[in-house]
């Protein structure tokens, strides 16, 4: 199949593939979507098909307006309300009880469906011209960096979706966050994301997140977040803040005869930089929001280079930090030095 490249004013184009239950790539604000009609199974799986994602995990309903959400969902909380009319449109996909004429593959099989409504024109203007709810996971291939550009589709998924719609580099640069409310009198974040615990404690209260629950059986997860994820061709390696410091951890991989990519701030890559001048600047140091933006871009941009390990700088998990964190340490499988 030829992917056809779309520009901003070919939008009729990409909503007349989707009604017709082909598959299109769209930006929003977070990362590229890879979208389909999500009332239509058979467009559906072919979203799964050119991923190569598990038929376990789940899609987000992406929509434009809030009288959609009682379309596909019920048991709709006063908290539910708040999030909607405090964060949308925005990075927040709040999970809920599902009602409707969703197709099967969508959910996964659960009763629960995840819906956002992103803050981006391009998007909701997409789902408001084709007129459909559109089931869109982020638009990679399965297990890889999630696509911050209309480029990153295109490497993953060229010859296997109908088009992409190109609408420059992504804002945010992580995922929304998943907020499960199917149970409003216990909120949790299945996946940190775009917005933050404290940004939803101010007001629904006390939010719990998952990894603080490990060991409680009866929490519900975000299916998508046991598989291996955002991992580029070369290991990650995370340069801890208390660990044995960036000088020793530089000379530990070189003495092992191995290429340093340096994913780090522009302070780290000035002091550090390795002889062979491979690094990706994240930013200025402590900005998480910059960091945020550029981490899945640089995790791709060492593919491109003799990098055989990539040293990457953590931050602190304050706000988007937690975020940023939680997909470095998923890239890296935990490894940290
Ligand atoms: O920012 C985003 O959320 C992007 C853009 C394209 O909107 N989308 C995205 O989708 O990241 P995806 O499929 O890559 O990640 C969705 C996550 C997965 O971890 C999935 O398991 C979880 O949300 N999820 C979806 N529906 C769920 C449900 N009903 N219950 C629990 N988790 C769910
Ligand atoms: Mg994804």
């Amino acid at each position: 199949m030829d992917t056809v490249w779309m520009k901003e004013e070919e939008i009729y184009k990409a909503a007349e593939l989707l009604i017709r239950g082909e598959v299109v790539s769209f930006p929003t604000e977070t990362v590229y979507g890879l979208g389909a009609d999500a009332t239509n199974d058979a467009a559906v799986k072919k979203i799964y098909a050119a991923k190569g994602r598990p038929s376990d995990n789940p899609l987000i309903i992406h929509i434009a307006n809030l009288a959609q959400v009682s379309e596909y969902a019920q048991d709709i909380s006063e908290k539910a309300r708040i999030v909607m009319e405090k964060f949308w449109p925005g990075p927040c996909t709040i999970v809920l009880r599902k009602k409707g004429p969703l197709a099967e593959t969508v959910t996964a099989g659960l009763d629960t469906v995840g819906i956002r409504m992103p803050d981006h024109p391009i998007a909701l203007k997409l789902i408001e011209i084709s007129g459909i709810p559109l089931a869109a996971p982020s638009a990679n291939s399965s297990g890889r960096p999630s696509p911050t550009s209309a480029e990153h589709v295109y490497h993953d998924l060229n010859g296997k979706i109908a088009g992409i719609i190109d609408g420059g580099e992504t804002g945010i640069g992580l995922e929304s966050t998943v907020l499960d409310l199917s149970d409003s009198s216990k909120p949790v974040i299945l996946r940190p994301g775009g917005i933050s615990k404290e940004e939803l404690e101010a007001v629904i209260g006390p939010v719990m997140f998952k990894p603080e629950l490990s060991n409680q059986t009866d929490v519900p997860m975000a299916p998508g977040m046991k598989y291996t994820h955002y991992s580029p061709s070369e290991p990650v390696v995370i340069v801890a803040e208390n660990g044995i410091g960036w000088e020793k951890a530089i000379r530990y991989y070189e003495n092992k005869g191995e290429v340093i990519g340096l994913l780090a701030s522009e302070e780290i890559i000035k002091e550090f930089k390795p002889a062979h001048n491979c690094s990706f600047s994240l930013g200025k140091k402590r900005d998480t929001a910059s960091a945020s933006k550029r981490l899945f871009k640089g995790l791709r941009y060492f593919e491109e280079t003799k990098a055989t390990v990539i040293l990457a700088e953590s931050y602190s998990r304050i706000g988007i930090g937690e975020a940023y964190m939680n997909r470095l340490e998923k890239a890296a499988g935990n490894k940290v030095i």
